[in-house]
């Protein structure tokens, strides 16, 4: 009994995980997207598992698979079909992490019929997607909400920013200056951000580690 509870210490907790990249179609054939791999976000459902968590990981198009008893995978595409699945069950859980690089523009409208090349340039009007990360903390009563900053200037103050306008409970900022962190790499350097603007930094460190140091805080915070 007791070692099982100890090898499951998150069990009956639920999380909602959003991860990957979004697509805003401009035509039935084109797109305009952003080259996450998904990795982090996928890493951070699997550690949320293997803890014993409830995870529903909503993702937009990767190449990322995972196949866990406790992991619900909501594929989507766009911005819109992932805040409509986010605010579905975003009532239901504990803790929601928000790691999509959820593209901020859109097209305006998108073109039923493919574009053709008829002039010399073509202009697309852009719109501004929903925040589906704001749009959580605004509503948000018991969850735990945790967002990600991409910054290359000013990076701390920047992420220490978005955690207070976001209403974040932390916040996870990824350092883009150094080699091996990112979008297609296997390895993230991260800094973290809590509420209480308590601020650790990370070494570069594959991401299943980076998902192992976060599931490790926000345990630490939820079970404190
Ligand atoms: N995010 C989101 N919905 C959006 C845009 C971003 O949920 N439409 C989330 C991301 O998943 C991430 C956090 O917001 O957790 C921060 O994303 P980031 O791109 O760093 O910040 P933005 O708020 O989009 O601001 P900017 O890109 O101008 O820095
Ligand atoms: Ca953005």
């Amino acid at each position: 009994e007791n070692d099982i509870l100890e090898k499951s210490p998150l069990k009956g907790t639920k999380f909602l995980i959003t991860a990957g990249p979004t697509y805003e179609a401009i035509d039935p054939v084109r797109f305009i997207g952003n080259h996450s791999s998904g990795k982090m976000g996928f890493e951070i459902a699997k550690a949320a598992a293997n803890l014993g968590a409830e995870v529903v990981l909503i993702t937009g198009p990767t190449h990322q698979n995972v196949s866990h008893s406790l992991i619900n995978v909501i594929a989507v595409i766009s911005a819109q079909d992932m805040y409509d699945e986010a605010h579905k069950y975003f009532d239901n859980v504990n803790v929601a992490i928000l790691s999509a690089a959820v593209a901020d523009y859109k097209p305006k409208e998108t073109a039923s019929q493919k574009i053709k090349k008829k002039n010399k340039t073509l202009s697309l009007e852009l719109v501004k997607t929903k925040d589906i990360l704001g749009s959580l903390g605004e509503i948000k009563t018991h969850q735990y909400l945790v967002g990600f900053a991409l910054e290359t200037n000013n990076e701390l103050e920047n992420a220490k920013d978005k955690l207070k306008r976001k209403n974040l409970d932390l916040i996870v900022l990824n350092s883009l200056n150094d080699k091996g962190a990112g979008f297609k790499s296997d390895t993230n350097k991260v800094t973290f951000i809590d509420a209480d603007e308590n601020i650790t930094a990370f070494q570069l460190k594959s991401k299943a580690d980076v998902a192992a140091d976060l599931l490790n805080k926000i345990t630490e915070q939820l079970y404190a």
